[in-house]
Formats: C-alpha cells, structure tokens, sequence
C-alpha cells in the first residue's frame, strides 16, 4: 500500500461555506470595530469639548448679561440723592430800631372812616372802627381818627423830614416814627385816635388823661382793637397810648403776631 500517494494527496477538507448566511449589514469585521470605537471615541470626545465650549461660553454670556444689567439699572437709576440740609432757622425778621417791616395795604382794601375820606383803614378794621366809636358816643365819648392808613412815601416824610427839622438822630427819631416801609400805619389796620373834647392832647401822652382812653382802655378789645405801643413795651418804642390796631382777622392777625413768632429764640439757638 502505498500511502505516499494517500499522503500527497491534499486531503479533501471542505471549506467553510461563505459567510453569506450573516446578514451583510450586521457583519462586523474586527478592523470594523476598531474604527467604529474610534470614531465613537472621536464623537464623544467632540460632543464634550462642545459641551465644555457650551458651557464656558454660556457662563461668560450669564457674566457678560449682567455687566450689561448691571450697567444699564446704573444708566437708569437716578443719580445719588444728597441728603436734604436740614431745616434752617426762619428768615431773619426784618426789624429796623426796634420796628417791624410792613407791606402797604392794597388800595382796593381801604375804606374811608371819615366824612370827607382823608383818612383810610382796611374794610374790616373800618367796620369795627365805626361801630366802636359809635358805642362810645353812646357813652358820650367822642373818639376822632387823627392818621389811618399811610403809604410809605408819607412815612418818609414824617421820619426823615421831621427828623431833620428837630435835629434828631436817627435811633431818637425812631422812638416815636417809624422809619418808611416800617409803620404800622402801612397795613391798614392801625390808627391815631384823638378825644373830640380835647383836642389839645393829640399824638400827646396827655391823651391818657382823657375819657377817650379810659374808655377805650375798657371797651376797644370788644372791637379787637389794641393799643400797639404800651409802657415798656418790648419794641423800644415810646409810649403812644392814642396809637391803636385792630386784630380781628386772620390776616390782621398774622399781620402783628407772625412776625414777632419768628422772633422767638428756637430751641436750637445759642444761649
Ligand atoms: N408812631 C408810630 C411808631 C409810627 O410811626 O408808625
Ligand atoms: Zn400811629
């Protein structure tokens, strides 16, 4: 037997039937793999660094979104407010020697208390004016006006005229005239009154010896009539017991008293 020959013979192997019964879609080779992961590798790596890019540039839009925010409630806010100074003191009273600063009455408010009109007060000081001397005829006292309203061109004349026709000083003159834009007379509310029975003690402190004063002394508060410049009185001004003022209104009122209130130290002033 000659096996040689059996021997050389290629032996009869049958091969492996193509791989033709795998789907071609699913078959995978090895090398296939490998670059599958590859690129898998690679797309991951890319969605991450797009993720970190993402996220970077997403924290520095939050960043730069509130610079612009930041900027913009700057832009809009009103500037910083300076605290308010705190309340100062009422305005210095204008005083001059002793008298207080008066504005002239408006002509369309004066209203003539005697017959032929030379003398004028303020329609309510009038009212008042003529039902108390009326009471006082009653009581057989003759009240007459001497000087009503005055502007502050007849002030100057009885300050600075008579001034200097007496040789007075000012401060001296001041004591019994009140420098222009300075008299009570501007208002209005504020008059001369005489006694009709004697005239002698006109614009004189005699006049307190008449019946005139006492009456009025008793009875003019009821026609909120008051004698401006008593004994002493704080102003330094000389005694003028024929001197009245009315002080039956509101506006009178503030007219006399407002001024002499802003006069009053505040509690924050230097001793
Ligand atoms: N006789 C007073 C003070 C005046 O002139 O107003
Ligand atoms: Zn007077």
């Amino acid at each position: 037997m000659d096996n040689t020959s059996t021997s050389e013979q290629a032996p009869i192997v049958s091969s492996p039937p193509p791989t033709d019964d795998i789907p071609v879609a699913l078959r995978v080779t090895p090398q296939e793999t490998s670059k599958s992961s590859m690129n898998t590798v690679v797309v991951a790596g890319s969605l991450s660094a797009l993720a970190i890019v993402a996220l970077v540039s997403g924290v520095l839009f939050s960043f730069r979104m509130q610079q612009v925010q930041d900027a913009a409630i700057a832009t809009a806010s009103p500037a910083p407010v300076e605290p308010a100074p705190a309340p100062s003191a009422s305005p210095a009273t204008d005083v001059l020697l002793g008298h207080f600063a008066y504005a002239e009455a408006p002509r369309s408010e004066l209203v003539a208390i005697t017959d032929d009109g030379s003398i004028k007060l303020r329609k309510s000081a009038a009212k008042a004016y003529r039902e108390m001397a009326a009471a006082a005829l009653r009581d057989g006292v003759v009240l007459v006006p001497i000087s009503g309203f005055r502007t502050t061109a007849d002030q100057k004349h009885l300050y600075f005229d008579v001034k200097a026709e007496r040789g007075q000083d000012a401060q001296e003159r001041a004591k019994v005239s009140a420098p222009p834009g300075y008299s009570e007379h501007h208002t209005g509310y504020a008059l001369d009154i005489g006694d009709g029975n004697v005239p002698a003690t006109n614009l004189s402190v005699n006049f307190e010896k008449t019946e005139a004063f006492r009456w009025l002394q008793a009875n003019a508060a009821y026609y909120s009539f008051e004698m401006s410049f008593p004994k002493g009185n704080k102003q330094g001004v000389s005694y003028e017991p024929w001197h009245w003022r009315f002080a039956g209104d509101i506006n009178s009122l503030k007219t006399f008293y407002k001024a002499r209130e802003d006069q009053k130290p505040s509690a924050s002033s230097e001793p």
